[in-house]
């Protein structure tokens, strides 16, 4: 429970559009009344905004109209007035060139939509890999009482009885179509197989990750991030933080009295538990630094140094968030680590994390692993540095072949992801299983908007041959459905002139994940010279939100967030409209 008292009707924020008598709030009472609502409805009561990031091109949240009724109908039992504001949808397998740049905009949108309207509260849907974090780095920044409805996995994918894991089997039968090894008509079967239901990606990509590590943060009701979004349990969660959200804003619990430093890394020793997305190393950063909470990747490493991967779901293992879910879901997992986490941490149902876990059961331990018989004993994740990454990059050592971990091969330079691309199936292309391929401009500023590009195609030549993991370096990032030896997020980028942009090829270049090393095997005076006859690319926008986005856009390791939205997020009462 909130240690703060209990508020009154005439301190709510929203007592100021609809609780005094000026010519204003006639107006916003009028306006209500226009719709429908009786002064009865939502007189003297929590004005809770629903933050909807449903959309028509967004698979992932279909089942969202429907569920904002189910939040809406929990709103109005518990004696709150609910108003839902449709936010901008970031549909993953839809936006181009990349949802990463759009990220912030989604952030800055929920922000000014909470410091706009009269909300007292808020409800955020979101679960597509960047709506999560989105949405919770603009609440962040408000700061006012707020919940997160997770949108759930989608069901498993079904192909000739086989389940599909998305993007994992995506990523698997394309290289076997190209391979020759399946036909154009069971690739097509693939297609119709491997996203049944609505809901978010069900492997263990950024969505999972995210609204998992959201859930371990205290923003979601026990238990909720593991629901399938089908699920009745689904919609009678949505129900449920309709209730929570109006006793919150009456026990002014708000957003940053829950996310402080100990949810923070919480949130992480859970995405490493999971054998999680790469990509929460972005969005962690970024969202802890809304909280004021000084998280980089330092941290990250130290946590994976510790911290084992307990699920077991694809692309580091072998199930399925369906199975997860049947197996006890996070609340079990979690209760698995009580020693690493820190159980104190406050949640939005009012309780510890402690006690939300306290007796979760696993019902597979194959699926949840037990400490005694971890995935990944540790290292989940693992930052690397040294002359080719001197602010850091990440790999996922418990997705890549082993034998890679320590590996030492002449790079293969693609300038960009079009050179990749028209070059890669090259029969000419001279490159072997030993190669490095490195592909530069898949940055922050490069790409733009930093794509999931880092999972680079294995040449078609080498997968004949049967290869299927080689070493691959650049400075994009990659799915979190997505595996193999991919050295992501190298820092600073190329497009900056980031060490990466200095690579030729021939050059030798060492991989060294028990040691963290990531090493251009050139002199000092080499690189200098090479680093004097660099030029700098041009911006890629001169008109639009690219403009600010390429102006204001920070590097990888700072979590990507805008150098203006990052620090000193606001005090709601001192950056609200003045009523006129
Ligand atoms: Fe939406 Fe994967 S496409 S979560």
């Amino acid at each position: 429970m909130s240690s703060k008292p209990r508020k009154k009707p005439e301190e709510l924020r929203s007592h100021r559009w609809y609780g005094v008598n000026d010519l204003r709030s006639f107006g916003h009472r009028s306006r209500t009344a226009q719709m429908g609502y009786h002064r009865s409805d939502y007189a003297g009561k929590p004005v809770i905004a629903i933050i909807n990031t449903w959309s028509d091109i967004n698979p992932c949240h279909s089942h969202f109209r429907q569920r904002a009724e189910e939040v809406k109908r929990g709103i109005w039992q518990a004696g709150g007035f609910p108003v839902e504001m449709p936010a901008i949808s970031l549909s993953e397998p839809f936006q181009k060139p990349t949802t990463m740049l759009y990220r912030n905009l989604l952030a800055m949108e929920t922000e000014e939509l909470l410091r706009g309207y009269p909300a007292d509260g808020c409800v955020l849907m979101g679960g597509c890999d960047k709506t999560t974090p989105a949405l919770i780095m603009g609440a962040l920044s408000m700061n006012l009482p707020t919940i997160f409805v997770p949108a759930g996995p989608m069901l498993r994918g079904d192909f000739k009885g086989e389940f599909l894991g998305s993007g994992s089997d995506t990523w698997k039968y394309w290289a076997e179509l190209r391979a020759g090894n399946i036909t154009e008509e069971e690739w097509k079967g693939v297609e119709d197989g491997i996203a049944r239901s609505p809901g978010h990606c069900m492997t263990m990509g950024t969505a999972s990750t995210m609204t998992s590590a959201t859930e371990a943060m205290g923003l979601t009701l026990p238990g909720a991030a593991s629901i399938p979004a089908p699920d009745s349990r689904h919609a009678q969660m949505a129900t449920l933080t309709g209730k929570r959200i109006v006793d919150m804003v009456w026990e002014d619990l708000c957003i940053r009295d829950i996310v402080d430093a100990r949810a923070i890394d919480n949130a992480v020793i859970t995405a490493l538990a999971l054998g999680g997305s790469t990509n929460a190393v972005v969005h962690m950063i970024a969202l802890a630094r809304r909280a004021g909470v000084a998280l980089d990747l330092a941290r990250f490493d130290a946590l994976a140094r510790k911290t084992p991967v307990l699920a077991n779901v694809r692309p580091s293992g072998k199930y399925l968030m369906e199975d997860f879910f049947y197996a006890g879901g996070l609340r079990a997992m979690l209760a698995q680590l009580t020693d690493l986490l820190d159980g104190k941490a406050m949640t939005v149902n009012g309780h510890t994390l402690s006690e939300n876990i306290r007796g979760a059961v696993t019902y597979n331990d194959d699926v949840i692993r037990p400490r005694s018989n971890p995935l990944v004993d540790s290292d989940g994740l693992a930052v690397l540095r040294g002359n080719l990454a001197p602010d850091g990059a990440v790999i996922k050592p418990a997705a890549m072949e082993a034998h890679l971990q320590k590996h030492t091969g002449r790079a293969v330079v693609f300038k960009d992801y079009n050179d990749m691309a028209a070059r890669i199936d090259d029969a000419a292309l001279d490159v072997d299983k030993d190669s490095v391929i490195v592909m530069q401009s898949g940055g922050p500023q490069g790409a733009p908007g930093m794509p999931e590009w880092g999972q680079l195609p294995i040449p078609k030549k080498l997968l004949q041959q049967g290869v299927r993991d080689m070493l691959r370096i650049s400075d994009a990032r990659m799915s979190g459905t997505s595996y193999g030896a991919c050295v992501l997020h190298v820092a600073p980028e190329s497009h900056i002139g980031g060490p990466l942009a200095l690579v030729r090829d021939g050059d030798l270049i060492e991989l060294d994940v028990a040691n963290r090393k990531l090493e251009l095997k050139i002199s000092e005076a080499e690189l200098a010279t090479r680093r004097a006859a660099w030029t700098a690319p041009k911006p890629h926008y001169n008109r639009g939100f690219g403009v600010l986005y390429l102006k204001h856009i920070k590097q990888a390791n700072e979590g990507c967030d805008f150098d203006f939205l990052e620090e000193g997020a606001s005090d709601a009462k001192t950056l609200d409209p003045e009523i006129h």
